[in-house]
């Protein structure tokens, strides 16, 4: 999977790598029940829109990739915008390893869990788990069917709840509706 993303980034074909931020991360940041800033985890991050995002928004902002390519362009695009998010190059699946500490109140994951593997996706949901604050909010995007059969992700409702609900609450679950682009869903969740 590394290698297929790493090939993806170096051709520059990067069809996620929108540079708009999603309307449901910003209701969490700006909306009417805006969250204080705190630590922020973005998982899978690319080439940074959201993390540079919620820095510019007063969050201390964590977020990793696997690519490197990804990362450097993260950098630049961080201090272009003159703000800086903690960029690390490394697994999600071992938050451990690569040192993010805890007391995270927001962790975003927007593409990224639903690519790893199944075998993976424990210790990715333990990472998570350790790193999160109590009441810590998480936000996931993940494609609940594969688009085609050269993307290789996908992510059930079912596989959300088993992964998460020991440690967190489903707090809503959309997206999805036939007017949707892709068959892709949003999940909320609350530490417990
Ligand atoms: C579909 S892209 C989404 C990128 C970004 N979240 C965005 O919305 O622009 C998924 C990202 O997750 C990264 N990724 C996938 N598996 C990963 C892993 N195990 N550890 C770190 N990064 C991973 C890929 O390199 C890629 O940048």
């Amino acid at each position: 999977m590394s290698f297929m993303f790493r090939t993806m980034y170096r051709l520059g074909f990067k069809p996620w790598d929108s540079g708009v931020t999603p309307p449901e991360l910003k209701e969490i940041i700006e909306g009417p029940d805006a969250r204080a800033p705190g630590k922020a985890l973005d998982l899978g991050c690319g080439t940074g829109t959201n993390a540079i995002y919620m820095a510019q928004h007063g969050w201390e902002v964590t977020a990793i990739d696997f690519v490197p390519r990804a990362i450097a362009m993260a950098k630049a695009k961080a201090a272009a915008a003159k703000v800086a998010p903690r960029l690390i190059r490394g697994d999600v699946t071992r938050l451990d390893d690569l040192g993010v500490g805890g007391g995270y109140t927001l962790v975003f994951d927007l593409g990224c869990l639903h690519s790893i593997p199944q075998a993976r996706r424990d210790a990715y949901a333990a990472g998570v788990t350790k790193a999160a604050a109590p009441g810590a909010d998480f936000l996931v995007w993940g494609f609940y069917a594969r688009p085609s059969p050269v993307i290789n992700a996908r992510l059930t409702k079912e596989e959300v709840e088993q992964l998460f609900s020991k440690a967190w609450e489903i707090v809503r679950v959309w997206g999805g509706e036939q007017s949707d682009r892709f068959p892709g869903r949003w999940y909320h969740l609350r530490r417990r």
